[in-house]
């Protein structure tokens, strides 16, 4: 098993880069049904989701999209801080748009709750929300999700985006935290 050390802790190969682009090559499949014609803004939640959102966009390969960027911050090393930080807002005008919400992972699911709620109050015609990953006994709200990539257990990961303290976004495998 491969591991790597990000500060003070260990983490081990979990899901590989393979894994992830299957399960975004199917969710890309299913969304270019949905999407097909319409002039779809894309909201890609920074900084996690830069990495599933350049796959999926690519995927897509779709003719009227426009990619838009929403800066958030919740956690503070392994844990969700439940308060939602916004570093860089949207400017985009998106009354009467499809709008879809990238977002590399749902935990609590408090972040995508509080886009959803902003992007709904700005007047967009209709949301959806596509999670590359998903903790399911980790939700603490209501939500439906549109499309999700690969569901997991209530375990810390990095990598393909995601960061424990600022490192391990780069990685192209996604490694779960050893427990020590
Ligand atoms: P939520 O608001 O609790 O759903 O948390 C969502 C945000 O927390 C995600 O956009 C991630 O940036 C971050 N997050 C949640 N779980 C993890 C994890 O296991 N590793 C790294 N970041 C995570
Ligand atoms: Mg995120």
């Amino acid at each position: 098993m491969k591991r790597i050390k990000l500060w003070d802790k260990e983490f081990e190969i979990s899901i590989p880069n393979a894994d992830i682009k299957l399960a975004i090559r199917q969710m890309a499949e299913k969304m270019k049904n949905d999407l097909e014609g319409k002039e779809t803004l894309f909201i890609c939640i920074l900084n996690g989701a830069f990495m599933f959102a350049s796959e999926l966009l690519k995927e897509l390969d779709l003719r009227d999209a426009e990619i838009s960027f929403l800066k958030l911050a919740s956690y503070s090393g392994t844990n969700s801080t439940g308060t939602v930080k916004e570093l860089i807002g949207l400017n985009e005008d998106i009354k009467g748009r499809t709008v879809v919400i990238l977002e590399d992972i749902v935990d609590t699911g408090h972040t995508i709750k509080g886009v959803i709620e902003q992007v709904v109050q700005k007047g967009a015609a209709e949301v959806k929300i596509a999670t590359l990953l998903f903790k399911p006994d980790a939700l603490k709200v209501d939500l439906k999700l549109d499309y999700v990539g690969i569901v997991i257990p209530n375990d810390f990961i990095i990598g393909f985006g995601l960061d424990y303290n600022r490192r391990g976004r780069n990685f192209k495998d996604i490694y779960t935290l050893v427990k020590v």
